[in-house]
């Protein structure tokens, strides 16, 4: 469903600021599969999923979501496919916006409205119904301005925004880092049931090594742009926070002796 083949990203190619964010990552993820990612700052984490959506051109490799080949596609192109939802709960809503005018923008996302800003009665059972799965209330506040509601609410919002139009692919960049564990931990929750409502494939970047375990059906390690491991089933199953941790400095220990051997050479 989704492919991501050879992908190069060099950030400020030729200037003495050269950065390889991905080096040559194959990464392909069966429909209704759920990816988390880790690996430390810097990794290419972000990048990996900027890459998916289409914020910019790969230096080298191909993307395709669902036999369609997206890889000339731009962000806005590829909007209907995917969504996003980011660490800041700012960055996904509109706060001076009511919440049933946020979803109707998340609808015109996938182009299903035309730019008229339209809610009618279907429509709010429709926004109703969807963000009653959250138990958090919104249901009734349809007309509430966003600014109004805490940090958690609307990440929980913005997660309905970005299901609410079932997306081929779910693009979850640690997005309850922002969050106090209490509401992270119930976003959390929230996440997991919308996922398995919608059966969506997801790819979710997490500091959190439990979570990472603990959430989802595969979990790859990323260092230097490479991915380093790549763990589903049993093998996950058996994996622990200490195995992980094991996994990447073992990673980087083949890694910085491969980059001596070449260094000697
Ligand atoms: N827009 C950009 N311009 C220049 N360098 C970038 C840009 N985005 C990311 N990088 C660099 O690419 C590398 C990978 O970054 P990122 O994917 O954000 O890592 P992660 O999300 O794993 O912390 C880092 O060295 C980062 O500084
Ligand atoms: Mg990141």
């Amino acid at each position: 469903m989704l492919k991501v083949k050879g992908a190069l990203k060099v950030f400020n190619k030729g200037t003495i600021n050269q950065n390889v964010a991905l080096r040559n990552v194959d990464l392909e993820l069966k429909s209704g599969e759920f990816l988390t990612v880790v690996g430390s700052n810097g990794a290419g984490k972000s990048t990996l999923l900027n890459t998916v959506a289409g914020n910019f051109p790969l230096d080298k490799g191909s993307i395709s979501i669902d036999g369609i080949d997206v890889t000339s596609f731009p962000d806005y192109k590829r909007a209907n496919l995917i969504s996003r939802v980011f660490q800041d709960p700012l960055q996904g809503t509109a706060a001076s916006m009511t919440i049933a005018e946020n979803l109707v923008l998340a609808l015109k996302r996938s182009s299903r409205l035309s730019l008229k800003l339209g809610i009618n009665s279907k429509r709010e059972e429709e926004f109703k119904e969807a963000l009653s799965i959250l138990g958090l209330g919104l249901e009734d506040r349809l007309g509430d301005k966003v600014g109004l509601l805490s940090g958690g609410q609307r990440q929980a919002l913005t997660l309905v925004m970005a299901t609410l139009e079932k997306p081929k692919v779910l693009l979850l960049d640690e997005h309850t880092a922002a969050l106090d564990p209490k509401t992270a931990k119930n976003i959390v929750d929230i996440t997991k049931k919308l996922i398995k409502e919608y059966n969506l494939t997801v790819l979710m970047v997490t500091h959190d090594l439990n979570q990472a375990l603990d959430l989802g059906d595969r979990t790859i390690m990323m260092d230097k742009g490479e991915i380093v491991l790549d763990i589903s089933g049993k093998e996950r199953e058996k994996m622990t926070i200490e195995g992980l941790l094991e996994q990447f400095s073992r990673a980087r220990g083949s890694r910085l002796s491969n980059d001596r051997i070449l260094l000697a050479q």
